[in-house]
Protein backbone atom coordinates (compact mmCIF):
# COMPACT_ATOMS: atom_id res chain seq x y z
CA UNK A 1 0.00 0.00 0.00
CA UNK A 2 1.07 3.69 -0.15
CA UNK A 3 2.24 4.84 2.84
CA UNK A 4 0.62 8.47 2.36
CA UNK A 5 -2.95 6.18 2.41
CA UNK A 6 -5.07 5.90 5.54
CA UNK A 7 -4.05 2.72 7.03
CA UNK A 8 -7.19 0.78 7.62
CA UNK A 9 -6.94 -1.95 10.99
CA UNK A 10 -9.47 -4.42 12.10
CA UNK A 11 -8.88 -4.82 15.24
CA UNK A 12 -10.14 -8.65 16.35
CA UNK A 13 -9.03 -8.66 20.36
CA UNK A 14 -10.71 -12.47 20.55
CA UNK A 15 -10.87 -14.62 23.84
CA UNK A 16 -8.97 -14.43 26.93
CA UNK A 17 -6.23 -12.31 27.68
CA UNK A 18 -6.55 -10.92 23.88
CA UNK A 19 -8.53 -7.52 24.49
CA UNK A 20 -6.08 -6.54 27.03
CA UNK A 21 -3.06 -6.78 24.75
CA UNK A 22 -4.77 -5.50 21.94
CA UNK A 23 -5.44 -2.57 23.45
CA UNK A 24 -1.69 -1.84 24.46
CA UNK A 25 -0.98 -2.54 20.89
CA UNK A 26 -3.62 0.35 19.69
CA UNK A 27 -2.43 2.77 22.47
CA UNK A 28 1.04 2.38 20.93
CA UNK A 29 -0.05 2.38 17.48
CA UNK A 30 -1.82 5.79 18.03
CA UNK A 31 0.94 7.27 20.08
CA UNK A 32 3.75 6.34 17.15
CA UNK A 33 1.16 7.57 14.74
CA UNK A 34 0.89 11.03 15.89
CA UNK A 35 4.58 11.68 16.02
CA UNK A 36 5.17 10.23 12.62
CA UNK A 37 1.72 11.71 10.88
CA UNK A 38 0.76 8.26 9.68
CA UNK A 39 -3.31 8.67 9.20
CA UNK A 40 -4.98 5.78 10.19
CA UNK A 41 -8.39 4.12 11.49
CA UNK A 42 -9.49 0.94 13.53
CA UNK A 43 -12.57 -1.00 13.73
CA UNK A 44 -13.30 -3.48 16.58
CA UNK A 45 -14.72 -6.61 15.49
CA UNK A 46 -15.93 -8.80 18.83
CA UNK A 47 -15.47 -12.52 16.82
CA UNK A 48 -13.89 -14.90 19.45
CA UNK A 49 -15.51 -17.65 22.09
CA UNK A 50 -17.96 -15.64 24.07
CA UNK A 51 -19.49 -14.51 20.64
CA UNK A 52 -19.66 -17.94 19.37
CA UNK A 53 -21.46 -19.12 22.61
CA UNK A 54 -23.82 -16.79 22.75
CA UNK A 55 -24.94 -16.59 18.73
CA UNK A 56 -23.00 -20.11 17.43
CA UNK A 57 -21.22 -18.32 15.03
CA UNK A 58 -17.38 -17.95 14.70
CA UNK A 59 -17.41 -16.14 11.79
CA UNK A 60 -21.11 -13.97 10.99
CA UNK A 61 -21.85 -13.96 7.63
CA UNK A 62 -20.66 -11.00 5.67
CA UNK A 63 -17.59 -11.27 8.12
CA UNK A 64 -15.07 -11.70 4.89
CA UNK A 65 -16.84 -9.02 2.77
CA UNK A 66 -16.23 -6.85 5.96
CA UNK A 67 -12.76 -7.32 6.95
CA UNK A 68 -11.56 -7.31 3.41
CA UNK A 69 -11.58 -3.57 3.18
CA UNK A 70 -9.10 -3.47 5.50
CA UNK A 71 -5.38 -3.33 4.92
CA UNK A 72 -4.22 -5.52 7.85
CA UNK A 73 -5.83 -7.08 11.36
CA UNK A 74 -4.86 -6.78 14.35
CA UNK A 75 -5.78 -10.06 16.36
CA UNK A 76 -5.29 -10.39 19.97
CA UNK A 77 -5.89 -14.25 21.12
CA UNK A 78 -8.00 -17.32 20.39
CA UNK A 79 -9.26 -19.93 22.90
CA UNK A 80 -11.74 -19.87 24.79
CA UNK A 81 -11.91 -22.48 28.21
CA UNK A 82 -16.12 -23.38 27.51
CA UNK A 83 -15.07 -23.84 23.44
CA UNK A 84 -13.49 -27.34 22.88
CA UNK A 85 -10.06 -27.15 21.10
CA UNK A 86 -9.78 -26.96 17.54
CA UNK A 87 -13.09 -24.88 16.94
CA UNK A 88 -12.59 -21.34 17.43
CA UNK A 89 -8.73 -22.28 16.05
CA UNK A 90 -10.02 -23.41 12.87
CA UNK A 91 -13.33 -21.60 12.56
CA UNK A 92 -11.17 -17.91 13.15
CA UNK A 93 -7.42 -18.34 12.89
CA UNK A 94 -6.82 -20.72 10.25
CA UNK A 95 -9.86 -19.35 8.44
CA UNK A 96 -8.45 -16.08 8.00
CA UNK A 97 -5.04 -17.26 6.91
CA UNK A 98 -6.70 -19.35 4.18
CA UNK A 99 -9.59 -17.14 3.35
CA UNK A 100 -6.95 -14.17 2.78
CA UNK A 101 -4.26 -16.41 1.65
CA UNK A 102 -1.61 -15.43 3.97
CA UNK A 103 0.60 -17.31 2.55
CA UNK A 104 3.14 -16.33 4.40
CA UNK A 105 3.92 -16.45 8.64
CA UNK A 106 6.58 -14.36 9.46
CA UNK A 107 7.88 -15.05 12.64
CA UNK A 108 11.22 -13.22 13.79
CA UNK A 109 13.01 -14.64 16.94
CA UNK A 110 15.03 -11.89 18.48
CA UNK A 111 16.09 -11.86 22.13
CA UNK A 112 15.59 -7.86 22.57
CA UNK A 113 17.99 -6.22 25.70
CA UNK A 114 17.12 -7.37 29.66
CA UNK A 115 14.90 -10.19 28.50
CA UNK A 116 15.85 -13.99 29.85
CA UNK A 117 16.47 -16.42 27.71
CA UNK A 118 16.78 -19.89 28.85
CA UNK A 119 19.59 -20.39 26.52
CA UNK A 120 22.62 -20.22 28.92
CA UNK A 121 25.34 -17.74 28.21
CA UNK A 122 23.41 -16.43 24.61
CA UNK A 123 23.25 -12.62 24.08
CA UNK A 124 20.86 -10.79 22.51
CA UNK A 125 23.56 -10.71 19.34
CA UNK A 126 23.40 -14.14 19.42
CA UNK A 127 19.47 -14.87 19.13
CA UNK A 128 18.23 -12.98 15.98
CA UNK A 129 16.71 -14.43 13.47
CA UNK A 130 13.78 -15.08 11.54
CA UNK A 131 11.59 -18.04 10.53
CA UNK A 132 9.18 -17.65 7.14
CA UNK A 133 6.46 -20.43 7.66
CA UNK A 134 4.96 -21.41 4.92
CA UNK A 135 0.83 -20.77 5.85
CA UNK A 136 -1.33 -22.41 3.92
CA UNK A 137 -0.41 -26.19 3.34
CA UNK A 138 0.85 -28.52 4.49
CA UNK A 139 -0.96 -30.73 7.44
CA UNK A 140 -3.00 -27.77 8.02
CA UNK A 141 -5.33 -27.85 4.75
CA UNK A 142 -8.22 -30.25 6.64
CA UNK A 143 -7.63 -33.02 4.23
CA UNK A 144 -8.70 -36.30 5.78
CA UNK A 145 -11.04 -38.39 7.15
CA UNK A 146 -12.09 -41.16 9.09
CA UNK A 147 -13.45 -44.75 8.09
CA UNK A 148 -14.86 -47.25 10.73
CA UNK A 149 -15.12 -44.62 13.16
CA UNK A 150 -15.50 -44.95 16.84
CA UNK A 151 -14.88 -49.39 16.10
CA UNK A 152 -11.97 -51.10 17.02
CA UNK A 153 -10.99 -51.01 13.43
CA UNK A 154 -10.79 -47.33 12.93
CA UNK A 155 -8.46 -45.81 10.88
CA UNK A 156 -7.84 -41.41 10.83
CA UNK A 157 -6.07 -40.17 7.63
CA UNK A 158 -4.66 -36.73 7.67
CA UNK A 159 -3.14 -35.32 4.55
CA UNK A 160 -0.12 -33.32 4.03
CA UNK A 161 -1.30 -31.33 0.58
CA UNK A 162 2.27 -29.38 -1.03
CA UNK A 163 2.03 -27.52 -4.36
CA UNK A 164 4.78 -26.38 -6.66
CA UNK A 165 2.73 -22.67 -6.58
CA UNK A 166 2.25 -22.80 -2.60
CA UNK A 167 6.02 -23.63 -1.93
CA UNK A 168 7.40 -21.42 -4.61
CA UNK A 169 5.58 -18.14 -3.89
CA UNK A 170 6.93 -18.81 -0.17
CA UNK A 171 10.17 -19.49 -0.34
CA UNK A 172 10.84 -17.13 -3.90
CA UNK A 173 9.78 -14.49 -0.79
CA UNK A 174 12.00 -15.83 1.19
CA UNK A 175 14.98 -15.18 -0.50
CA UNK A 176 13.78 -11.63 -1.20
CA UNK A 177 13.17 -11.05 2.41
CA UNK A 178 16.67 -13.00 3.15
CA UNK A 179 18.08 -10.14 0.52
CA UNK A 180 15.99 -7.10 2.23
CA UNK A 181 17.58 -8.00 5.83
CA UNK A 182 20.95 -7.87 3.92
CA UNK A 183 22.99 -9.59 7.21
CA UNK A 184 24.22 -13.07 6.49
CA UNK A 185 22.24 -13.16 3.68
CA UNK A 186 22.08 -17.28 4.09
CA UNK A 187 18.69 -18.89 3.68
CA UNK A 188 18.51 -22.03 5.33
CA UNK A 189 15.45 -24.31 3.99
CA UNK A 190 14.32 -26.60 7.33
CA UNK A 191 12.57 -30.10 6.08
CA UNK A 192 13.05 -33.73 6.24
CA UNK A 193 13.69 -34.86 2.86
CA UNK A 194 15.16 -38.26 4.64
CA UNK A 195 11.57 -39.36 5.28
CA UNK A 196 8.86 -37.25 3.37
CA UNK A 197 10.44 -38.41 0.23
CA UNK A 198 7.35 -36.78 -1.81
CA UNK A 199 5.97 -33.78 -0.61
CA UNK A 200 9.52 -32.34 0.91
CA UNK A 201 11.38 -33.73 -2.08
CA UNK A 202 9.18 -31.25 -3.63
CA UNK A 203 10.00 -28.51 -1.52
CA UNK A 204 13.35 -29.03 -2.13
CA UNK A 205 13.92 -29.16 -5.95
CA UNK A 206 11.38 -25.59 -5.81
CA UNK A 207 14.41 -24.50 -3.04
CA UNK A 208 17.18 -25.57 -5.48
CA UNK A 209 15.44 -23.89 -8.48
CA UNK A 210 14.34 -20.51 -7.18
CA UNK A 211 17.80 -20.37 -5.53
CA UNK A 212 19.26 -20.39 -9.20
CA UNK A 213 17.67 -16.45 -9.13
CA UNK A 214 19.35 -15.38 -5.84
CA UNK A 215 23.06 -16.10 -6.88
CA UNK A 216 23.96 -13.40 -3.76
CA UNK A 217 21.90 -15.78 -1.38
CA UNK A 218 23.38 -18.46 0.62
CA UNK A 219 21.88 -21.33 0.43
CA UNK A 220 21.69 -23.92 3.00
CA UNK A 221 19.88 -27.10 4.44
CA UNK A 222 18.86 -28.70 7.65
CA UNK A 223 16.25 -31.74 9.00
CA UNK A 224 13.95 -30.13 11.05
CA UNK A 225 14.88 -32.28 13.88
CA UNK A 226 18.82 -31.29 13.37
CA UNK A 227 17.38 -27.72 13.51
CA UNK A 228 15.73 -28.12 16.95
CA UNK A 229 18.84 -29.06 18.05
CA UNK A 230 20.96 -26.07 16.23
CA UNK A 231 18.13 -23.63 17.17
CA UNK A 232 19.69 -24.58 21.40
CA UNK A 233 23.14 -24.76 20.82
CA UNK A 234 24.17 -22.16 18.20
CA UNK A 235 20.96 -19.80 17.10
CA UNK A 236 23.73 -17.56 16.21
CA UNK A 237 23.98 -19.37 13.13
CA UNK A 238 20.78 -18.86 11.64
CA UNK A 239 19.73 -15.80 9.41
CA UNK A 240 16.37 -16.89 7.36
CA UNK A 241 14.94 -20.05 8.02
CA UNK A 242 11.81 -20.97 5.65
CA UNK A 243 10.03 -24.22 6.05
CA UNK A 244 6.81 -26.02 6.02
CA UNK A 245 3.68 -24.78 7.99
CA UNK A 246 3.70 -27.60 10.85
CA UNK A 247 7.21 -27.60 11.20
CA UNK A 248 7.04 -24.06 11.35
CA UNK A 249 4.21 -24.33 14.01
CA UNK A 250 7.10 -26.56 15.93
CA UNK A 251 10.37 -24.61 15.76
CA UNK A 252 8.46 -21.51 16.06
CA UNK A 253 7.37 -22.08 19.57
CA UNK A 254 11.25 -23.28 20.15
CA UNK A 255 12.11 -19.91 18.83
CA UNK A 256 9.50 -18.12 21.08
CA UNK A 257 10.91 -19.77 24.41
CA UNK A 258 14.39 -19.24 23.13
CA UNK A 259 13.75 -15.33 22.77
CA UNK A 260 12.40 -14.94 26.29
CA UNK A 261 8.98 -16.34 25.85
CA UNK A 262 4.89 -16.03 25.01
CA UNK A 263 5.60 -12.25 26.16
CA UNK A 264 7.61 -11.26 23.68
CA UNK A 265 7.05 -13.15 20.59
CA UNK A 266 5.03 -12.22 17.47
CA UNK A 267 4.30 -13.02 14.40
CA UNK A 268 2.36 -11.63 10.63
CA UNK A 269 0.10 -13.39 9.01
CA UNK A 270 1.02 -11.95 5.68
CA UNK A 271 -0.51 -12.08 2.31
CA UNK A 272 2.23 -10.26 0.24
CA UNK A 273 0.13 -9.30 -2.80
CA UNK A 274 -1.45 -5.88 -4.13
CA UNK A 275 -5.03 -5.02 -2.12
CA UNK A 276 -4.03 -8.31 -0.03
CA UNK A 277 -5.40 -8.20 3.74
CA UNK A 278 -2.43 -9.77 6.69
CA UNK A 279 -2.92 -10.22 9.76
CA UNK A 280 -0.45 -9.41 12.67
CA UNK A 281 -0.52 -10.99 16.26
CA UNK A 282 0.77 -12.13 19.42
CA UNK A 283 1.91 -15.75 19.79
CA UNK A 284 0.96 -16.33 23.08
CA UNK A 285 -2.91 -18.02 23.39
CA UNK A 286 -5.70 -16.10 25.30
CA UNK A 287 -4.60 -17.06 28.68
CA UNK A 288 -7.48 -17.59 30.65
CA UNK A 289 -6.34 -17.56 34.18
CA UNK A 290 -4.75 -13.65 33.37
CA UNK A 291 -8.13 -12.74 31.92
CA UNK A 292 -9.13 -9.12 33.54
CA UNK A 293 -6.24 -9.04 35.74
CA UNK A 294 -3.51 -6.74 34.34
CA UNK A 295 -1.20 -8.93 34.15
CA UNK A 296 -0.47 -10.13 30.89
CA UNK A 297 2.58 -9.04 29.08
CA UNK A 298 1.44 -6.78 25.87
CA UNK A 299 5.29 -6.63 24.49
CA UNK A 300 4.19 -9.45 22.11
CA UNK A 301 1.25 -7.23 20.93
CA UNK A 302 3.38 -4.05 20.23
CA UNK A 303 6.18 -6.05 18.48
CA UNK A 304 3.46 -7.83 16.16
CA UNK A 305 1.96 -3.37 15.70
CA UNK A 306 5.56 -2.96 14.62
CA UNK A 307 5.61 -6.13 12.48
CA UNK A 308 2.21 -4.32 10.90
CA UNK A 309 3.70 -0.81 10.43
CA UNK A 310 6.34 -2.34 8.72
CA UNK A 311 4.48 -3.95 6.16
CA UNK A 312 2.30 -1.31 5.82
CA UNK A 313 4.99 0.44 4.41
CA UNK A 314 5.62 2.81 7.64
CA UNK A 315 9.47 1.67 8.40
CA UNK A 316 10.77 4.77 10.52
CA UNK A 317 7.57 4.09 12.73
CA UNK A 318 8.30 0.60 13.28
CA UNK A 319 11.83 0.89 13.99
CA UNK A 320 10.82 3.30 16.88
CA UNK A 321 8.32 1.26 18.22
CA UNK A 322 11.25 -1.43 18.63
CA UNK A 323 13.57 1.10 19.84
CA UNK A 324 11.05 1.78 22.45
CA UNK A 325 10.57 -1.82 23.10
CA UNK A 326 13.62 -2.75 23.73
CA UNK A 327 14.54 0.11 25.64
CA UNK A 328 11.67 -0.76 28.19
CA UNK A 329 12.96 -4.16 28.29
CA UNK A 330 16.34 -3.44 29.25
CA UNK A 331 15.62 -1.02 31.30
CA UNK A 332 12.60 -1.42 32.88
CA UNK A 333 10.75 -4.63 33.05
CA UNK A 334 11.57 -7.17 35.36
CA UNK A 335 10.64 -10.24 33.59
CA UNK A 336 8.50 -11.24 30.55
CA UNK A 337 6.78 -13.27 32.41
CA UNK A 338 3.17 -12.34 33.15
CA UNK A 339 2.05 -11.11 36.58
CA UNK A 340 6.24 -10.46 37.24
CA UNK A 341 7.26 -7.85 34.96
CA UNK A 342 6.98 -4.96 37.87
CA UNK A 343 4.34 -3.15 36.15
CA UNK A 344 0.62 -3.87 34.73
CA UNK A 345 -0.06 -4.48 31.59
CA UNK A 346 -1.09 -1.04 30.77
CA UNK A 347 2.01 0.48 32.68
CA UNK A 348 4.30 -1.61 29.84
CA UNK A 349 2.14 0.00 27.27
CA UNK A 350 2.39 3.51 28.67
CA UNK A 351 6.35 3.06 29.03
CA UNK A 352 6.07 1.84 25.43
CA UNK A 353 5.00 5.14 24.89
CA UNK A 354 7.01 7.07 26.73
CA UNK A 355 9.92 5.64 25.25
CA UNK A 356 9.13 6.53 21.74
C1 LIG B 1 0.16 -20.79 15.93
C2 LIG B 1 -0.85 -21.64 16.63
C3 LIG B 1 -1.87 -22.13 15.62
C4 LIG B 1 -1.15 -22.94 14.57
C5 LIG B 1 -3.05 -22.91 16.24
C6 LIG B 1 -3.72 -22.13 17.34
C7 LIG B 1 -4.04 -23.35 15.21
O1 LIG B 1 -0.23 -22.70 17.29
O2 LIG B 1 -0.23 -19.72 15.43
O3 LIG B 1 1.32 -21.16 15.88
O4 LIG B 1 -0.99 -24.16 14.72
O5 LIG B 1 -0.75 -22.36 13.59
MN1 LIG C 1 1.91 -22.65 17.16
Amino acid sequence: MNSNDTLKIAVIGGDGTGPEVVAEGVKVLDAVAALEGIKYETRDFDFGGDRYLRTGEILPPGAIEDLTAFDCILLGAVGHPDVAPGILEKGLLLQLRFTFDQYINLRPVKLYPGVETPLAGKRPEDIDFVVVRENTEDMYVGVGGFLKKHTPDEVAMQTAIYTRKGCERCIRWAFEYTRKRDQKKMLTLVAKTNVLTYGHDLVWRTFEDVAKDYPDIKTDYNHVDACCMWMVKNPEYYDVIVTTNMFGDIITDLGGIIQGGMGVAAGGNINPEPGGTSMFEPMGGSAPKYTGKNAINPIATIAAVAMLLEHAGHEKAANRVTAAIQQVTGTKMKSQAAGKMGYGTKEVGDLVCEAL
